[in-house]
């Protein structure tokens, strides 16, 4: 089903077999196409969804997204159609998932962005400061900044106070002989341009900022992205397979497991409090 569940409600349906992914898993994006559909939102929608799955003979739908997908998956299956979901964003923001698909291939692109502008703030001995993507989470920025040796990281999951964690943490930095400072920020913070603008009113440094967008959402996949996604997609059809459904296949502690639709969405999922504060050690 091309461009998900807007492509099921136009039967935007493509047979594949067993030869159509092949070379495909080295590729970044996804040739199935991606949507969001308002139409789908709908009870009128949902109704013409189930009936396009009953006249095109789909006995089961696997659904790779986060939680407003699940949403529409579990009001399919209300329906009595058949669906797992597949935890798969870069935000790694899925509550019954330790892992969603992306997310390592995200970090490792967004470590290369940072080392590489790393080599500007250290010729120029500048402070460089870093928006990441994330959504409201900061998983991302807390691996990145880790990954990174960042002065400063900072996640939507914690207060902000730009004085303390920012403009005290470089001088504290300064004062130990260090001349270029990298601070990742997550885009859940919202305060990248507040950041600049204290830094540069209250240390004599050149300050740059850099978002990094979509460059994260690209390229090859990772091999930790590709490993996982096929043990997440082989456990959704053997589900589907051994008459299962309404569950969300899940990584957790390195297994894959399941749980029901609604138990998945009902879960919350918080930020390591441990890896925050070995960030914070680290950073000095
Ligand atoms: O959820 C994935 C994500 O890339 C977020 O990290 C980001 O906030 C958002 O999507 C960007 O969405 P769009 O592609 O619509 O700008």
């Amino acid at each position: 089903i091309k461009s998900g569940y807007e492509g099921l409600l136009n039967k935007n349906f493509e047979p594949l077999n067993i030869r159509s992914v092949s070379g495909i898993i080295n590729r970044g994006g996804t040739f199935l196409h991606t949507a969001r559909s308002k139409e789908f939102m709908t009870e009128e929608g949902q109704n013409k969804a189930v009936k396009n799955c009953i006249e095109e003979g789909i006995e089961g739908l696997i659904v790779i997204g986060g939680d407003g997908s699940f949403r529409g998956a579990r009001a399919l299956s209300l329906k009595g159609i058949r669906c797992i979901g597949v935890p798969g964003t870069i935000d790694n923001d899925i509550a019954c998932s330790d892992y969603t698909i992306g997310f390592d291939t995200a970090m490792n692109t967004a470590m290369d962005m940072v080392d590489k502008l790393r080599d500007t703030a250290q010729s120029h001995q500048r402070c460089s400061i870093v928006e990441v993507m994330g959504r409201d989470a900061g998983y991302i920025a807390l691996n990145t900044g880790i990954a990174c040796g960042a002065t400063a990281i900072l996640l939507p999951e914690y207060e902000v106070d730009i004085k303390r964690d920012v403009i005290d943490r470089i001088y504290s930095n300064m004062k130990l002989g260090r001349r270029h400072f990298i601070v990742v920020v997550a885009e859940g913070v919202g305060k990248t341009k507040d950041i600049f603008d204290e830094v540069s009113k209250n240390i004599d440094i050149d300050v740059r900022v850099t978002i990094l967008g979509h460059v994260q959402r690209g390229g090859s996949p990772t091999l930790l992205d590709r490993v996982n996604a096929s043990k997440l997609g082989h456990e959704a059809v053997k589900l589907l397979i051994a008459g299962e459904y309404n569950k969300v296949v899940a990584i957790n502690k390195m297994d894959v497991v399941s749980y029901d639709i609604m138990e998945a969405l009902s879960m919350k999922k918080t930020i390591d409090k441990e890896t925050v504060d070995l960030a914070h050690e680290l950073s000095i």
